[in-house]
């Protein structure tokens, strides 16, 4: 059985992060290992910033957003000699399993760990539930809580003004934060990289709303899509409509973690540490149908995460 192993967190930031990183030194100390904490992510296996932590350096972090192992995306662990340098930082300090808290990117190195034969666990966390494998990622209940409770306050101001707002949010190649926040926020419109709209449909839907009497819209734009101040420039281009912008930035990243989140985290650090112990190595933690499950971290890295056409089409209906 293993006797030591280490966790990191790595890329994006997200609320739960903490959560999942006390869930895997409590499971470990439990069960009677050592869990060693890796700081700056990938850079930290790579220079040896490694600490041993105790249950009680993971005490009052169960609420904390952000990360306390600091997080950061590290180049040199994408090269043959930078892994070779973290492997012999991981022999150094007797560490014989690691946990990768993070997104995608991250996990690319949980594959090259686990190639190399290294066990690696993955547990997904990123606000932008982007990941194949599990329903939920850390940190997108507590995000899609921040969002809502902003358009919330810009609907008022967007009612009293009869304005157009057009807010953007986080997520690339993933309009999950912008689908789920529409839809729980009424949104008019909803804009996803998965289901480009042409700017002239928008407009139109617009002033069909006009002339039934709407005189305020929500536009939620995910990043992926463009700027929303391209948007908004596209739509006062097409109609005289008095429009704000809103870009919710990184806001999104930060704050205490959502119910949800503590509770997945803690579920997914302990199914990690489980595994670690049971001899398992590449795999992914996730949730599906509130199962804590695994799936193989090379299928994780080489899927995508499944767009969910229904939600986006009920947001539509939902919205006329
Ligand atoms: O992957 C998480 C995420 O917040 C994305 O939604 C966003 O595009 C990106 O990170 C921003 O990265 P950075 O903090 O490096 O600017």
């Amino acid at each position: 059985m293993l006797k030591r192993i280490g966790v990191l967190t790595s890329g994006g930031d997200a609320p739960g992060m903490n959560a999942a990183i006390r869930s895997v030194v409590r499971s470990g100390i439990y069960r009677g290992i050592e869990v060693y904490g890796i700081y700056h992510g990938y850079k930290g296996l790579i220079t040896g910033n490694i600490k041993k932590l105790e249950a009680s350096d993971v005490g009052d972090i169960v609420q904390r957003g952000g990360t306390i192992l600091y997080t950061a995306r590290c180049e040199e662990f994408k090269t043959e000699e930078g892994r070779a340098v973290a492997i012999e930082q991981l022999k150094k300090f007797g560490i014989e399993g690691l946990v990768v808290i993070g997104g995608d990117g991250s996990f690319m190195g949980g594959v090259k760990l686990t190639e190399l034969g290294f066990p690696t666990i993955g547990i997904p966390g990123t606000i932008d539930n982007d990941i194949p494998g599990t329903d939920f990622t850390l940190g997108f209940d507590t995000a899609l809580n921040t969002i809502i409770d902003a358009i919330d306050k810009i609907r008022d101001t967007a009612t009293s003004h009869e304005r157009r707002f057009i807010i953007e949010v986080m997520g690339r190649g993933c309009g999950d934060l912008a689908l789920w926040s529409g839809l729980a926020d009424g949104a008019e419109t909803i804009m996803i990289p998965e289901k480009k709209e042409n700017i002239d449909t928008i407009v139109e839907r617009l002033n069909r709303g006009l002339q039934r009497g709407k005189k305020h819209n929500i536009i939620v734009v995910a990043e992926g899509v463009g700027s929303a101040n391209d948007v908004a420039e596209a739509i006062k281009a097409r109609a005289n409509m008095d429009t704000r912008v809103t870009v919710l930035g990184h806001v999104q990243r930060g704050g205490s973690p959502s119910a949800f989140d503590r509770v997945l985290a803690s579920r997914m650090g302990h199914k990690a540490v489980e595994l670690l112990l049971n001899g398992d190595k590449g795999k992914m933690i996730g949730i599906e149908n509130n199962k804590i499950v695994a799936h193989d971290i090379l299928d994780i890295v080489t899927k995508k995460h499944e767009f969910n056409n229904d939600l986006f089409q009920l947001a539509k209906e939902l919205s006329i």
